[in-house]
């Protein structure tokens, strides 16, 4: 045993005690397991003492029972050597100690036997090992804690402290280790859980678990367990959001999709979430609906904004274990455009004075639009051009006012367009029509047609003879046009016009209310007044003209020769008288005018026609040929006069010419002019019939009114005293008027009972008294008052 060193040698102390037990015929050794081929065991020879002669000569050998040589004897030395490696495990496996080798030497000459066993020492040359390299465990998630979960073993083919000692298990979050001995000297390892599993957490769990010997060095083993956590419906499905937020616009078409909701379970067991509604109304039912499976929610009728502006749907989701989350969806409604502004006429006169001044109110409006935000901004407007304008009040109200002034005879009536747009897009707009009537204001006075009027009116017209038609125009409208004409009063020749002249004031008609002499008044102007009816009422003047026109009413007077039917006046033509001897001039005037007064002279009659002729412009009577001693003293000539009117008139001179050289001769000629003196005594005896027939009348005529004055007196008294109601008979008593005779003359009658005071005055047209006619040469010239005043006895001849 010295041969291995120190360390043998103190062993070799320990077996030497052993040694001296065993020395009586038995030798131990012990040695390590593994040890290499042709290592010493140990020294026989030194071992029992032996010299080594007697190696030699015992010829020592080794034998075995079993056939095994697992040791060989040098016979040199007595050195006992291996002859191969021993493995204790294989030997003896768990048996200790493993005296597994042993044999006897054997000695001859003499025979001496020793029994040597040699026992193996294990070394730690084996790790445990574990049956798997790997473990897999599937383990409820709600398993119990303090389930136990046991595990295979690790084995150590060593013994002793080289065999397996302890286990490790990391990590130990949620299993601890167990390890218990079992009944054949096992160690049986388990897990314990001891905080609980989640799959939703974890659901794989990687743990090592290490197996350790008590060898020096230590071996080892590991296996890797793979926990598999199982699952088990213990979440409920939780919605992504706990509220859903989201919009649609109104009118959305069907099928419109307006969201998604989802959930999810962190089950692993779990899809197939169900979403349904919860608690919906029945609009909102009527509206949306959701898809079970998807959790999309569509539009599935009409959505109006101005219904609903926001849904709140609650909504569900559930698992198929029953379990459920619930969330909501606020599905706000976006406008859109659809409701056309709303006017709505709040007040309005649908007539306004014309004389409004700007800015009075005619109509209140008021604006609606049940659309909001944008589509809600209404503006409104009116026509351009027209003389009104729009201005807000209030929020949604305006005012129609007049912008400017109003004239209702250049526009009776506006139709007045309100247009109300809004401002969505495309805007839409909707209109009204106000219908606007301007009542009337006299602001206008009646306009004559003309600036002024002249009429032209024939004299000797009939009363009531129209004369013209004057007419004004009011522009105003009913009364306020309700013309009515006026004249204005003035004097003409001292009388009022009204006497001359008179107007229908109705209808503008001016009448002459008398007829007009040309010869008195050849024209006269009057103002006429056009008023109209409204209050305060306005007028308007114009200026009538009315020219009378003559006509030829006068036929011709004779001036001279004066024409008297008593007085013979005679114009003397010498006999030496030349050819062209101016006898005389007719001198005639007419009163009329322009042509009715244009004189013509014509020889009518001549006793002589060779004689004399008459200038045909000049009235002139000249010879036309030497006087003769045969030509008649008494000529007699009669001229007429005539005017140049249509008819005309003429009048008719006669002259007496006396062709002598004395005046003598002349007298004793125009004595015998008795005829004519006859005819005066015939006129004077018509005359004093006519007044007699006249005064006879006049007496009846007052006869008969007072026999009517008694028979009403007594009437009357007959009436009182019957109190009876009896009808008035009316009397009109004879008219007597003034005899004016309308022409030329005028006469006076003026009746008394005494005929022989009736007195008649014969007036003369004024134009005679103011021409006095000359006479120029031996003219008989009759004073003016003795022709004209005769009182019943007319004188004839007063030379
Ligand atoms: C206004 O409208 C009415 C009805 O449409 C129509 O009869 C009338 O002539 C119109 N007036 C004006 C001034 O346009
Ligand atoms: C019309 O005539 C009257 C009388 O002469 C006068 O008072 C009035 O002012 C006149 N009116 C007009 C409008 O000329």
């Amino acid at each position: 045993f010295t041969l291995r060193g120190p360390l043998f040698v103190r062993r070799s102390v320990l077996f030497l005690t052993l040694l001296v037990h065993i020395a009586r015929g038995q030798v131990s050794y012990s040695i390590p397991e593994e040890m290499e081929k042709g290592s010493i065991v140990g020294n026989i020879a030194q071992d029992l003492g032996l010299d080594l002669q007697r190696l030699k000569s015992g010829k020592v050998r080794i034998y075995s029972r079993d056939s095994t040589e697992y040791i060989e004897l040098n016979r040199n030395t007595g050195s006992l050597l291996s002859r191969e490696k021993m493995d204790r495990e294989s030997l003896c496996a768990k048996t200790t100690p493993c005296a597994f080798v042993s044999f006897d030497v054997i000695f001859e000459n003499p025979m001496e036997l020793y029994r040597v066993s040699v026992d193996i020492q294990d070394i730690n040359d084996n790790s445990p090992v574990f049956p798997k390299s790997k473990i897999e465990q599937k383990i409820s998630e709600l398993a119990v804690l303090g389930a136990r979960f046991p595990l295979e073993s690790a084995i150590d083919p060593d013994v002793g402290v080289n065999t397996l000692k302890k286990y490790t298990l990391q990590p130990t979050d949620h299993f601890k280790l167990n390890v218990q001995n079992g009944a054949g000297g096992n160690k049986n390892v388990e897990m314990v859980l001891h905080s609980p599993l989640d799959r939703e957490k974890k659901q794989h769990h990687n743990l090592i678990l290490t197996a350790f010997d008590g060898g020096k060095p230590q071996r080892s083993a590991t296996v890797q367990i793979n926990i598999i956590v199982l699952d088990v419906n213990d979440n409920a499905p939780v919605f992504s959001q706990s509220s859903y937020k989201t919009s649609v616009v109104e009118n959305a078409p069907k099928t419109t999709i307006v969201t998604k909701i989802s959930a999810t379970d962190a089950d692993e067991s779990s899809h197939g979430i169900q979403y349904n509604f919860e608690h919906v109304t029945y609009t909102v039912k009527a509206l949306f609906s959701i898809d079970a499976d998807s959790g999309e929610v569509k539009v599935i009728g009409d959505i109006d904004y101005e219904k609903h502006k926001q849904f709140t749907v609650k909504v569900k989701a559930s698992d198929h274990g029953g379990l459920t989350d619930s969330s909501e969806i606020i599905i706000d409604v976006i406008d859109v455009n659809d409701n056309a502004p709303k006017i709505t006429i709040m007040s309005f006169s649908s007539a306004v004075s014309e004389d409004a001044i700007p800015g009075t109110v005619i109509a209140m409006i008021n604006v609606q639009d049940l659309d909001s935000g944008d589509n809600n901004k209404i503006t409104c407007s009116i026509d351009l051009n027209s003389p009104f304008k729009i201005v807000s009040s209030l929020t949604n109200y305006y005012n129609l006012v007049t912008d400017s002034e109003l004239d209702r005879e250049q526009t009776a009536e506006y139709n007045i367009t309100i247009t109300a747009v809004d401002g969505g897009n495309p805007p839409l707009s909707s209109k009204e029509i106000l219908n606007l009537k301007l009542s009337d204001v006299n602001d206008h006075a009646p306009q004559f047609e003309q600036e002024s009027y002249n009429a032209f009116i024939a004299e000797n017209n009939p009363p009531s003879t129209t004369i013209l038609t004057v007419k004004a125009i009011d522009m105003d409208w009913g009364q306020n046009a309700k013309v009515s004409y006026f004249l204005i009063d003035g004097d003409l020749n001292g009388a009022p016009l009204a006497s001359y002249i008179s107007i229908n004031s109705e209808s503008g008609v001016i009448y002459a209310e008398k007829s007009f002499d040309y010869e008195q008044l050849k024209s006269f102007k009057m103002q006429v007044k056009a008023q109209d009816g409204g209050s305060p009422l306005l007028s308007n003047n114009v200026t009538v003209n009315i020219i009378i026109q003559d006509q030829n009413d006068n036929a011709p007077q004779v001036l001279y020769p004066i024409q008297t039917g008593a007085s013979v006046v005679a114009e003397i033509v010498p006999r030496a008288a030349d050819v062209g001897y101016l006898v005389t001039k007719v001198v005639a005037v007419d009163v009329d005018s322009g042509q009715n007064a244009w004189l013509s002279y014509k020889l009518q009659k001549a006793t002589d026609r060779a004689l004399f002729e008459v200038g045909l412009q000049n009235g002139e009577i000249r010879t036309v040929r030497q006087v003769t001693d045969k030509d008649a003293v008494k000529q007699k000539l009669a001229v007429v006069v005539e005017d140049n009117g249509q008819p005309s008139r003429s009048a008719v001179v006669s002259i007496n010419v006396a062709v002598a050289d004395s005046f003598p001769e002349v007298l004793s000629e125009f004595t015998d002019f008795t005829h004519e003196k006859q005819y005066i005594d015939n006129l004077t005896f018509y005359l004093i019939l006519a007044l007699a027939v006249v005064s006879l009348l006049f007496i009846v005529s007052i006869i008969s009114i007072i026999s009517v004055k008694i028979y009403r007196w007594r009437q009357n008294k007959l009436f009182y005293q019957s109190g009876a109601n009896l009808p008035v008979i009316p009397y009109y008593p004879p008219v007597y008027a003034d005899g004016t005779l309308q022409h030329v003359y005028n006469y006076e009658l003026c009746g008394t009972t005494d005929s022989r005071m009736s007195d008649m005055k014969f007036i003369r047209p004024y134009s005679q008294n103011t021409l006095v006619s000359q006479s120029r040469m031996g003219t008989v010239q009759r004073e003016k008052k003795e022709i004209t005043n005769f009182r019943g006895n007319i004188p004839l001849i007063n030379s």
